[in-house]
């Protein structure tokens, strides 16, 4: 097909979308076809910088033969049994990600909202034993993200998220992110779980301070709560450990979750959780039918294995460390136009003036130049590439991203 044949194909499947697909999104106006490593193509053969990599997902970028593989092998031998049988490669990532994360227990699911609606009920019922029959408080902070669905949803403090799909679930408490100041009469008898993420990513990509964390882990201490720290944005790697939360030492939480990254691509979402909760839930308490399905656990176990070895960790590192130097380059050489850079890793946010320069307009400028990005709250961009991204790629984002600073 010649480039204008392809450019109406693209035009009449943006349209088919829009007449079958629900407009809970508003997609970019492109048909991707096909990705190798950073890049994806749409359907009239344009190649794209992948800096969104699926909302920080495809941690070894597209098509990368280690997932192949897994996917090739596994699905000739067993996809999906259900939770009523044990699989290998289920035992086996279990193992691993207790292992690495110094955890006790796993449990898995498809997604991150699944894996949070797991920890509200996990520590509902915990406390109900451990603390008493109304300990039953959820806290969470200002900007925090935990997921779509109606558990997750009360637990994410937006009033554009929430209202429509109000009464959400009650005993939901909100404190400010990165305030000690207060956290005692937050955090109290009566509070069942309190939920963080390390470093916030829908939010704005804010990074929790060493201070805070330590604190609520005090408080929690303090009040036999128990610390919940949401790595489904910000863990599998993308701060160049494997869990978020080891770039603070001596922070451990009580459970995790974990989802995005860990398939690489794949759906599979996991809670783990410290040997404290190992016992809560029994037979009948939780469930999913695809939890946990030998097929994503292995495509999990293939990134993981790929995440492990050293040679990872030294790219992740670096390109992290360039990438953050060149947005901090950025925010020197237009400061009327950048106001912020925050971030960890290949977790990284560029925050734009109010009023000077929208998020949309340089999200929609970055991708007709070939770069795919994706906002944050707080006016920001988010830089999130899959973590096999080169040195040489990010020099070209930020080239990308100058030239649109210096047209604005
Ligand atoms: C920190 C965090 N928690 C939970 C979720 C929900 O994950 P999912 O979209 O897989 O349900 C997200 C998604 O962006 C997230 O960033």
């Amino acid at each position: 097909m010649n480039a204008s044949a392809t450019s109406v194909t693209q035009l009449a499947l943006l349209h088919q979308a829009d007449v079958v697909l629900m407009h809970n999104y508003a997609p970019a106006p492109l048909v991707l076809t096909h990705g190798k490593a950073a890049t994806v193509w749409d359907i009239s053969g344009k190649a794209y910088l992948d800096f969104t990599a699926g909302i920080a997902v495809n941690t070894l970028g597209h098509a990368h033969p280690a997932i192949l593989q897994a996917i090739s092998t596994q699905a000739q031998q067993l996809m999906h049994v259900s939770n009523l049988y044990a699989t290998q490669p289920c035992i086996e990532l279990a193992t691993k990600l207790t292992y690495l994360g110094g955890f006790s227990k796993a449990l898995f699911c498809n997604s991150g909202a699944e894996a949070n609606e797991a920890a509200i009920k996990l520590a509902r019922k915990w406390a109900k034993h451990h603390k008493h029959a109304t300990a039953t408080e959820l806290v969470v902070f200002g900007n925090a993200f935990h997921g779509r669905t109606v558990g997750a949803l009360s637990l994410t403090p937006k009033d554009s998220y929430q209202v429509p799909f109000a009464p959400l679930m009650p005993h939901v408490k909100v404190g400010v992110f990165n305030q000690i100041e207060g956290l005692n009469t937050l955090i109290t008898e009566n509070t069942a779980m309190v939920m963080v993420e390390p470093i916030q990513g829908e939010g704005g990509v804010n990074v929790a301070s060493r201070q805070f964390l330590q604190a609520l882990r005090q408080r929690c201490d303090e009040t036999n709560t128990i610390l919940w720290f949401d790595e489904v944005q910000c863990g599998m790697g993308r701060t160049g450990s494997l869990f978020a939360f080891e770039q603070v030492e001596e922070i451990h939480p009580d459970g995790v979750s974990l989802a995005k990254g860990l398939g690489g691509g794949f759906p599979i979402g996991a809670i783990l959780t410290t040997e404290k909760l190992s016992d809560t839930f029994q037979p009948g308490d939780h469930g999913t039918t695809f939890g946990g399905n030998p097929l994503a656990c292995a495509v999990a176990l293939a990134v993981l294995n790929e995440l492990t070895q050293p040679v990872f960790w030294a790219n992740v590192r670096d390109c992290g460390k360039l990438l953050q130097e060149g947005l901090v380059q950025l925010r020197v050489d237009f400061p009327q136009l950048v106001t912020d850079v925050r971030g960890v890793g290949l977790m990284q946010g560029l925050a734009l003036a109010e009023g000077k320069l929208a998020v949309g307009n340089l999200v929609t400028h970055a991708r007709n130049a070939g770069l795919l990005l994706v906002g944050a709250g707080g006016n920001t961009v988010r830089l999130i590439p899959p973590l096999v991204v080169t040195p040489a790629e990010i020099h070209q984002a930020l080239g990308v991203l100058r030239s649109i600073l210096v047209d604005a």
